[in-house]
C-alpha cells in the first residue's frame, strides 16, 4: 500500500459531474466475487470489473476529497511502473509529487476509455494563472490492480491556427 498524511489535499473542481457513484465494494459479477480495497496487490479480475474500477479510480482521484491518497492507497501498485518522465517508479514517487502540485485546479474530462487492460483519460487541467494543458493518462490493469502509468502532456500553444486545438 501506498500511504501517506490523508489532510493535505483538496482539490477545487467544476467542471464534472462523475458518471459513476463509488460502490463500496465493487463487486466483479463475472467472476462472482467482492473484491475488497485495496486491490493492489493484483487479484483475478473480468474486464468488466476492471473497467468499473478504471472509472472508478478516475472519479475518484480528481473529484474525491482526499480523492489522491484513497485511489493511490487503494487502485496502484506499489511496485507503479512509471513512465512519466519526470517522475521514478514507485507509488510514493508519484503519490508526493501529486499532494504537492494539484491543490486549486480546474480538471474538465473530455474523454474515458477502456479496453482490458488498459484505461485512458483526456482532459483539461487548468491551473491558476497558467495556461491550460492537455493531459492524456494511460493505466494498465493487472487483475485489479493498477501496475503501470503512461502519459502525454501539451500545453496550449500561444498562437495556435487551429481553434479546436486540443481540446
Ligand atoms: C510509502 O510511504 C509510506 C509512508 O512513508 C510507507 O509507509 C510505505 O511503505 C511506502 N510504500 C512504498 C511502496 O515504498
Ligand atoms: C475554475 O473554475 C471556476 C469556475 O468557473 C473559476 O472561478 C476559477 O477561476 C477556475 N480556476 C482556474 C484555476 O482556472
Ligand atoms: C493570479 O494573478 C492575479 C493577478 O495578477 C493575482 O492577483 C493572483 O494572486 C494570482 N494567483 C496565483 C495563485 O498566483
Ligand atoms: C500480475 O500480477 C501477478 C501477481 O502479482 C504476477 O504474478 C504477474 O506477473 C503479473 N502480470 C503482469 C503482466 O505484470
Ligand atoms: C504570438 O503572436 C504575437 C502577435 O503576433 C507575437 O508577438 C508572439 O511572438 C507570438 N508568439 C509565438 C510563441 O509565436
Amino acid at each position: 500500500m501506498c500511504t501517506f498524511s490523508k489532510v493535505l489535499l483538496a482539490i477545487t473542481v467544476f467542471s464534472w459531474t462523475p458518471i459513476v457513484t463509488a460502490i463500496l465494494p465493487l463487486t466483479d459479477r463475472v467472476l462472482g466475487v467482492v473484491q475488497q480495497r485495496p486491490l493492489c496487490p493484483a487479484r483475478p479480475a473480468s474486464p468488466e470489473f476492471q473497467r468499473a474500477a478504471s472509472t472508478e479510480f478516475i472519479s475518484e482521484i480528481f473529484f474525491e476529497p482526499n480523492g489522491v491518497t484513497e485511489s493511490f492507497d487503494n487502485f496502484i501498485s506499489p511496485d507503479y511502473i512509471q513512465h512519466s518522465p519526470f517522475l521514478l517508479s514507485g507509488c510514493n514517487n508519484t503519490l508526493s509529487v501529486l499532494l504537492s502540485a494539484s491543490t486549486n485546479v480546474n480538471i474538465t474530462i473530455l474523454q474515458i476509455m477502456f479496453d482490458s487492460p488498459y484505461g485512458m483519460v483526456h482532459y483539461r487541467f487548468q491551473a491558476p494563472n497558467s495556461t491550460a494543458i492537455a493531459f492524456m493518462d494511460l493505466w494498465r490493469f493487472n487483475g485489479t490492480c493498477i501496475e503501470e502509468h503512461w502519459d502525454v502532456t501539451e500545453t496550449f500553444p500561444e498562437n495556435a491556427t487551429n481553434p479546436i486545438a486540443l481540446f
